[in-house]
């Protein structure tokens, strides 16, 4: 078998000729707060994901994405295929997913959540019981995550690729994923803050397990409302109860566990009032 011009890339100059050469970049993400750019590639029939970064710390998240992929995969994660270096950075591999993130944030744009023919307005026009169901796949996958020791950071409605035509949920972005419980040593981690955590914002503090509670606490929230302002809640009292107790500004008010989170979620959404 001849090398894979992508697979058995090991070392490229830059990246953006290298795939035009090798095949048709049919899309290409240019404008990211990363400061990774990423390409759509058909290659002989096949299309992939390739994010590149050549700007140090853009590099080094895609370092940690790396090293995220190593500890956990699960079916809604998208997998790491494949990581090779460019001229100053790293580029990663992943096959292409179709879809859509429920919010895309660019250099140029942010907010839009709102319109109502944004994807997470669509999203949130779903039935509910479709909603539960993506809602279980992105909990289940943090259950890896959490088995594999990673702290959640970063996560938001971007990292959610839905593809409206076949209901299909991948999770992409997990870059800033990190083993865990840390302290946090600088103002704030990376993120979206209708996401994250108090102590997010909080130098000193210790990140762990209870952060990612509170996080997939607010995807909750937010992804079971047909409202942008969380005025129009379409659970359940009990499921409430829940996201209340997950997303406690006190941390030692929160669940333990992603596990126990999860856990009572079921358990309300099994018997839904
Ligand atoms: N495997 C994939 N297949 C198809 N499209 C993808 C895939 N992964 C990500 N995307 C799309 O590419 C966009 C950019 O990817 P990603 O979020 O990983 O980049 P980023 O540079 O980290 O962006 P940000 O600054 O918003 O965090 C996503 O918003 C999503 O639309
Ligand atoms: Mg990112």
């Amino acid at each position: 078998m001849p090398p894979h011009p992508l697979l058995d890339a090991e070392t490229v100059d830059a990246l953006e000729p290298y795939l035009e050469e090798v095949g048709t970049v049919f899309h290409a993400f240019r404008e990211q707060d990363s400061g990774c750019v990423s390409y759509g590639v058909a290659i002989g029939g096949e299309r992939w994901f390739v994010k590149g970064a050549t700007e140090s710390e853009a590099t080094t998240s895609l370092r940690r994405a790396v090293k995220v992929h190593a500890a956990v995969q699960h079916p809604v994660i998208v997998p790491l295929q494949h990581s090779f270096d460019i001229a100053g950075g790293l580029a990663l591999v992943y096959p292409w997913v179709d879809g859509t993130v429920l919010y895309h944030p660019t250099v140029s744009r942010h907010g839009g959540r709102t319109a109502p023919d944004s994807p997470m307005a669509q999203f949130r026009r779903l039935p509910v019981p479709v909603i539960l169901r993506v809602l279980e796949q992105v909990l289940d996958a943090h259950l890896a995550v959490e088995a594999a020791g990673l702290i959640a950071v970063d996560f938001y409605d971007g990292c959610l690729l839905y593809d409206f035509e076949s209901d299909h949920m991948a999770l992409c972005d997990l870059d800033e994923y990190r083993p865990g419980p840390f302290i946090l040593e600088a103002d704030r981690l990376p993120g979206s803050r209708r996401f994250m955590a108090p102590e997010e914002f909080t130098r000193g503090s210790t990140i762990d397990i209870r952060t990612t509670v509170f996080v997939l606490g607010r995807a909750l929230r937010l992804l079971l409302d047909a409202g942008d302002d969380e005025q129009e809640w379409r659970g359940s009292s009990p499921q409430l109860e829940i996201i209340e107790c997950a997303t406690a500004s006190d941390p030692a008010c929160r669940f333990a566990s992603l596990e126990a989170l999860v856990q009572a979620w079921r358990g309300a959404s099994s018997v839904r009032s």
